[in-house]
């Protein structure tokens, strides 16, 4: 114990001299214009989570591997803070972590926006638009009017740097008012390419297939299964193999949004036999990909080297997503996270965590095992730590519990507390009588825009051990979740002030352990660069 809060008051000195951000976004503008440098210092501004350097940002679009180069093209209005003029905005990166800003790649032209879509590498130059019988980059999205939405596509002969659109466009009408979201792979075992595609008002994914990326004909359709209240968005079918018998499973992907709850996403696991996609659970199985309120639209690469399934997904929700408090930009991209599939009691589920890449950032490293938590123990030790780049591991035990009578003695709660200060908090805690993992932003700081915005989001997560793991990314307003190793995942927009930046681990009630923490400072991903000075 006595080691414990020394070693944390040593490094809460390096921790708070490292930031110690200001007051106001005013004095802040001050600060920076006097450094030169106000390059992704604002209010709220994600140090190590992708954002536009300014302007409204929606779903992630066209991932693709390409000579050396991971693409993130997003959803995109180059002119304002808010949705509308639907571009495709571009940035690359070589290690998932850090991005380099490209110029719009697709933009809006004669009232056609360009919607959410994807890319693939041509290889064999199937469609013939390639200058190189080695192939080129091809981006396949939705072109949409009030009326009308179809599938058209564009190609790159010079890795992504400029787009010419396909003469032919577009490549698929099916003369509907709602038809969006192509996703594009390549389907080895048929030699062929496979779209899905949602029809979101009838709750609908239908599949294409098709030799050249320019004739496509339909295949089948899934749905309405599981959630099926609102609208379907965003399709994504994959393999993956279970990771404990090797058995090749398909996953397809689906964010659905509604006027009640909003956005997130769900997802089904099954067989796909080249023309149709099978669910091996019941109809009205709803599977979670995220607990949060703020994951949507998220999407997995094409043609990665083998790294596996990489996913990203854009850290808002519809029902707010206009309104959340920043400026000059809105929105944000998860951490890419690797997906798994693992054999539960209760079934197949996937299973995520961020890319190992993400531990280059880690900086000043705080660690301690074996803590007993008494009740109320507020663990005043940690009152000096303050950030709000950090990531934290945080695993703890409690005593297993044999009877209904005993659960209700020894029942308790217990996590941590980020963005900590006098007056505010968000709480990820572990709730024992209900085996759930959850967070909680009603004391969050600035919920006021948004009438659904105070809450707090529950996820399931029994535990047969007792023992509960919390991995937590903390971001300025973004905080990300992976309890017990991923099979939960949390992700939630919060806006504290930025004086309340404490971090507290807490247990109330119950017999706990704080088995081991960790907590690094982690680095910015833009301090190197500065491209543009928003102050100005
Ligand atoms: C999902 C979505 C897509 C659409 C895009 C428009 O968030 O509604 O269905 O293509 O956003 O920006």
């Amino acid at each position: 114990m006595r080691n414990f809060y020394i070693s944390f008051v040593l490094v809460s000195l390096l921790l708070s001299s490292c930031s110690q951000p200001p007051e106001t976004a005013v004095e802040q503008e001050v600060q920076t214009t006097e450094t030169g440098n106000a390059y992704y210092q604002e209010r709220y501004r994600p140090a190590y989570h992708f954002s536009p350097q300014e302007n409204w940002m929606n779903d992630p679009n066209g991932l693709v591997y390409f000579d050396g180069e991971y693409h993130l093209f997003y959803q995109y209005n180059p002119q304002g803070n808010q949705w509308g003029n639907m571009s495709w905005g571009h940035a690359v990166s070589t290690d998932l972590l850090h991005w380099e800003h490209l110029p719009i790649a697709l933009e809006m032209e004669n009232g056609n926006m360009i919607f959410s879509g994807s890319a693939v590498v041509d290889k064999n130059n199937s469609s013939g638009l390639c200058d190189s019988p080695e192939g080129c980059m091809m981006a396949i999205y939705t072109a949409h009017t009030d009326k009308l939405q179809t599938q058209a596509i564009a190609y790159s002969n010079d890795r992504g740097r400029s787009w010419t659109k396909y003469e032919g466009n577009p490549v698929l009408d099916e003369n509907m008012k709602d038809f969006r979201d192509p996703k594009v792979f390549w389907y080895a075992e048929g030699q062929k390419w496979v779209m899905s595609v949602a029809i979101p008002k009838e709750q609908k994914i239908r599949f294409y297939e098709s030799q050249n990326l320019i004739d496509w004909n339909m295949m089948s359709e899934f749905g309405p299964q599981g959630f099926v209240d609102g609208i379907w968005e965003c399709p994504d079918l994959f393999p993956l193999q279970v990771a404990e018998t090797g058995e090749e499973k398909w996953v397809l992907l689906v964010s659905y949004n509604t006027d009640s709850i909003g956005s997130s996403m769900q997802y089904f696991v099954g067989d796909f036999n080249g023309r149709e996609f099978t669910n091996d659970n019941t109809d009205d199985l709803i599977l979670t990909l995220d607990y949060g309120r703020d994951f949507y639209a998220g999407v997995t690469w094409n043609n990665v080297p083998d790294e596996g399934l990489l996913l990203i997904g854009w850290i808002n929700n519809w029902q707010y997503a206009g309104e959340i408090p920043t400026t000059p930009w809105r929105s944000a991209q998860s951490l890419v996270r690797k997906l798994y599939l693992h054999e539960f009691p209760e079934g197949i589920r996937l299973t995520q965590t961020p890319v190992e890449a993400t531990q280059k950032l880690r900086q000043q490293h705080v660690h301690d095992e074996n803590v007993q938590l008494q009740e109320g123990d507020n663990y005043l030790s940690l009152e000096n730590i303050q950030g709000k780049q950090l990531e934290i591991i945080a695993e703890f035990a409690y005593e297993a519990i044999d009877t209904q009578s005993e659960a209700e003695a020894l029942a308790g709660e217990f996590g941590v507390k980020v963005f900590k200060g006098e007056e505010q908090e968000t709480i990820i805690g572990y709730d024992v009588a209900t085996q759930s993992l959850f967070m909680d932003r009603t004391q969050s700081g600035d919920t006021s825009f948004h009438d659904t915005f105070s809450e707090r989001t529950v996820a399931l997560m029994p535990t047969d051990d007792g023992t509960v793991s919390m991995h937590i990314y903390v971001d300025h307003s973004v905080v990300e979740v992976f309890g017990n190793n991923g099979y939960v995942a949390m992700t939630n927009r919060v806006f504290p002030d930025p004086s309340q930046d404490g971090v507290e681990i807490y247990a109330i009630g119950g017999i706990v352990t704080l088995k081991s923490l960790d907590i690094w400072e982690v680095d910015s991903i833009w301090n190197q660069t500065v491209v543009k000075d928003h102050s100005q």
